[in-house]
């Protein structure tokens, strides 16, 4: 049996009311979860999201050997101990693609760490070479068997410069970690600029770290000791990914939508978009105000590194351009994989044409209808949860355990608080059924 959701649809009608908060950002939680390992004394991390990739990345550590505590809900302090092991327990970072990022304070604290081929959303190749290269240039050895991957740097890793040749979210965020406790400077040129990245630098730097340049193309760090926590409880950004996808939804289904605790400076380039399509848009410091317009205009969207439109959002943002009066076009630069789930739109009655892996067209406005979906990843997952919103009839989402439920805490409520007729219910899986 696996969780579903079944979503009656609302066929168009822009009738969705109220306020719905965002939580704390996984993609920042994530990453500081993994900076405990940097830590002499306990921290305590608020605000994270109780999220399936959450508790698993907490499941990691303790299998590790760390001290892990859940005070409430989203609080939980975690101390790492001097006695730890270096294996990422297979059966869990096999599950995940941000188990990566342990990789970098791990071998920076212990002098090794071993992991498998990390899992996670299937949106692509997901290469694992500028890891391995970063790791050689810092000076580790780096051995790779079968599936599994040994990096050893018994002396400790020593600064070093190097330039990714892709501007990589999880590969800059291991290095800048590991390089907080290498000897000497390391700098890491083309470094991705998304807000986790200098959201976790400047936290590490009131724990004692000397990071500069986080958020812009090149980072410095200045490796030292281990960093205290004391007296800096941690508290998780505002999830902006989600903040978009409400956005996305308000901008299709609401009279008047307020997305409250999020921080509308992270969806600068969402938002002029949005706008551009014709949607009213009002933000104040925390809080992002939208109504649906009566009809919507086509834009083309191309995803691109922070400050650009997010990959993240490219699923929803489709469900929306199939309801816009006119062609849109879709370029997904990130990931290969990630247009996948426009099949599963066009069974709902939208009509996309992939023009190659990386481009659809969108023809709108069409009418979706309810159909039964499988979601493929994450954040399309959310999509079809927005597309089954939108569409007539019954939509069942299959796979939201481990889809939905990674990204995504208690989602189903939130959503039935502004008028979203939603149930979860378990069922038979659809392959099986
Ligand atoms: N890349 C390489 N070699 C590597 C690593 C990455 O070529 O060794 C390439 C990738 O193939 C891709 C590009 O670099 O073409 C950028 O991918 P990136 O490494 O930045 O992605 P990521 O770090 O694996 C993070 C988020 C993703 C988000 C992307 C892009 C986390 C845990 N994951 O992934 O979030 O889509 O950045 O913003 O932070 C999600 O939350 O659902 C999710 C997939």
């Amino acid at each position: 049996m696996s969780n579903t959701f079944v979503i009656k649809g609302n066929g168009g009608d822009r009738n969705l009311h109220g306020t719905v908060r965002v939580t704390g950002a996984k993609n920042a939680a994530l990453k500081v979860i993994a900076a405990t390992v940097l830590f002499r004394d306990t921290l305590n991390l608020t605000n994270i999201p109780e999220i399936n990739d959450t508790l698993r990345m907490f499941d990691l550590l303790k299998d590790m050997g760390a001290d892990v505590t859940n005070n409430k809900r989203g609080s939980y302090n975690v101390f790492v101990p001097n006695q730890f092991a270096t294996e990422l327990s297979p059966g869990i970072a096999k599950r995940m693609r941000a188990s990566i990022v342990l990789t970098g304070p791990v071998l920076a604290r212990y002098g090794e760490v071993s992991f498998p081929h990390p899992g996670g959303c299937v949106i692509g190749a997901r290469p694992l070479d500028l890891f391995v290269s970063g790791f050689e240039k810092m000076g580790a050895k780096v051995t790779i068997k079968e599936d599994s991957y040994i990096v050893e740097a018994k002396k400790g890793l020593v600064g070093a410069e190097f330039f990714l040749k892709n501007q990589s979210v999880t590969v800059t965020e291991t290095f800048l970690m590991a390089a907080v406790l290498a000897k000497g400077t390391t700098v890491i040129k083309n470094a991705a600029m998304e807000p986790e990245i200098a959201d976790l630098a400047a936290f590490l730097n009131k724990c004692g770290a000397k990071i500069s340049g986080a958020g812009t193309p090149i980072i410095t760090i200045k490796g030292g000791k281990l960093l205290s926590g004391k007296g800096h409880p941690y508290k998780t950004m505002p999830d902006r990914i989600e903040a978009g996808s409400f956005l996305v939804l308000g901008a299709l289904a609401a009279r008047e939508l307020h997305i409250t605790n999020c921080n509308p400076a992270h969806l600068e380039s969402p938002i002029e978009i949005l706008r551009s399509a014709g949607v009213f848009i009002e933000t104040k410091k925390n809080e992002i105000i939208v109504r649906a317009p009566s009809h919507l205009k086509p834009v083309d969207i191309k995803t691109h590194e922070y400050p650009g439109f997010p990959t993240d959002l490219q699923a929803p943002m489709t469900v929306l351009l199939t309801q816009a009066d006119g062609e849109s076009t879709v370029f997904e630069t990130i990931f290969e994989g990630r247009l996948n789930y426009t099949e599963s739109l066009s069974a709902m009655g939208a009509s996309i044409t992939m023009m190659d892996p990386h481009r659809a067209l969108v023809r709108g406005k069409t009418e979706l209808k309810g159909r039964k979906l499988t979601s493929p990843d994450l954040r399309a997952g959310l999509a079809f949860v927005i597309a089954a919103i939108v569409a007539k009839g019954e939509s069942v989402i299959h796979n939201v355990d481990t889809t939905i439920d990674r990204g995504y805490e208690d989602v189903e409520n939130r959503l039935r608080e502004i008028g979203v007729n939603i149930e979860r219910a378990k069922m038979v899986p659809e392959s099986v059924a």
